[in-house]
């Protein structure tokens, strides 16, 4: 469905992608953990995001998130930027660009400074959820590696930085079966990662991410109005199973095994849509759906979530800058197994933030031939 120009807004916008970019030819700086840096993007991701937003006309500049950003943004003065970036150091990385895009008064897509600095914090999030009764396994953060266990942590339990993504620090390693392995592991985490570790129950059963994106006006500014919910306004992308089982992190969807090609040796299964009964599938989606309006997440995200011993759901974490790698990354492949393209899944991003922030008139869409 084509867009057509308004009267008084521009129907062709500057679109700023705004990423930090892998750069494998670089030695990474002494110290860091061997996986740091692997939620960075390829560029050739960043290319596929500028073909997809191209095609439907626009004009695109890809801008490195780091410190020559402030300088750059402006000089570029986008109309609207394409945030992908995760963000360099701090406490809150996933936050910096949007942090500095609002200074700027500077459109993006995308959730916004305070979501993506709590859903950068495994812990901060599931206290949110839990208090709003969505269902978290026992948690406790850890500081100092010394606090005494609280006694609803029972062994075995998981292991993991609190505020990493990608799998850093996830290994068949996190799952920690005593007292002795427990310290260790969270020592090393708190050592290696320079951050609180995070202490959950382990949860033993299937693995599942859910897909979404929307808001409530989304009919009124998408070239696929069609997709949306009628009541809430989301579109819900066939829920896809992680199946680590034969991976070379067995049981768990860690940094190894993500970085591995889909169907590649040691790469977990993929299955999508998830061969699951429909009312685990209407739970599941449901939770996702509470997730990312509890935490004010916009356009998009990716909820991870378990099942325990008992086959009840647990939620994990929130992704609200999932990866984007064609044919590769979560969203891409539950996007691609409902028939939606990758050009197609970038602009309604694109268009979802477009029209938050008003460049373009609401149902301003009409079927129109391509120019
Ligand atoms: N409590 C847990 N029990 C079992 N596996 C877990 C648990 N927490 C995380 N995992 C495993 O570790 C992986 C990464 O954890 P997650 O919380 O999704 O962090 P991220 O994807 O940001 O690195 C999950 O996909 C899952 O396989
Ligand atoms: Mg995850």
């Amino acid at each position: 469905m084509e867009i057509t120009p308004s009267k008084k807004l521009k129907r062709y916008w500057r679109v700023a992608v705004i990423a930090n970019i892998k750069d494998e030819s670089q030695p990474k700086p002494e110290g860091v953990p061997s996986d740091a840096f692997a939620d960075f993007d390829h560029i050739e991701t960043i290319h596929h995001i500028q073909n997809a937003i191209e095609s439907d006309g626009h004009e695109t500049k890809f801008l490195m998130a780091d410190r020559s950003l402030p300088q750059t943004v402006q000089e570029y003065n986008p109309d609207i930027c394409f945030n992908i970036a995760e963000g360099l150091g701090g406490d809150a990385r996933e936050a910096q660009v949007p942090a500095l895009l609002e200074m700027l008064e500077i459109p993006y897509t995308g959730s916004r400074v305070l979501t993506n600095a709590i859903s950068l914090d495994k812990t901060l999030t599931k206290r949110i959820w839990r208090d709003r009764r969505l269902p978290v396994a026992p948690f406790q953060e850890f500081l100092t590696g010394d606090e005494p266990l609280r006694p609803e942590l029972n062994f075995p339990l998981f292991v993991k930085p609190a505020r990493e993504g990608t799998g850093m620090g996830v290994d068949s390693n996190a799952i920690v079966k005593k007292e002795g392995e427990l310290r260790e592991r969270i020592k090393w985490i708190i050592n290696s990662y320079q951050q609180p570790a995070l202490v959950e129950t382990f949860l033993s059963g299937r693995e599942f991410t859910v897909g979404l994106m929307g808001h409530a006006d989304a009919k009124l500014y998408s070239r696929h109005p069609e997709w949306y919910d009628e009541k809430d306004g989301f579109h819900r992308f066939p829920i896809l199973e992680l199946d680590a089982r034969r991976s070379i992190t067995p049981r768990v969807y860690g940094q190894a095994a993500k970085s591995k090609d889909v169907g590649a040796q040691g790469a977990p299964d993929y299955i999508c849509p998830a061969d699951i009964d429909p009312e685990l599938e209407k739970k599941l989606k449901h939770f996702a759906s509470r997730a990312h309006i509890l935490l004010n997440a916009l356009d998009t995200s990716r909820t991870d979530i378990r099942l325990d011993d008992e086959g009840n759901p647990r939620l994990l974490e929130i992704n609200t800058l999932p990866g984007l790698t064609p044919d590769y990354s979560d969203l891409c492949l539950q996007a691609k197994a409902e028939g939606i393209g990758y050009n197609d899944l970038i602009l309604e991003i694109l268009y979802l933030g477009a029209g938050r922030w008003r460049l373009l008139e609401p149902r301003e869409y009409i079927a129109a031939p391509r120019k």
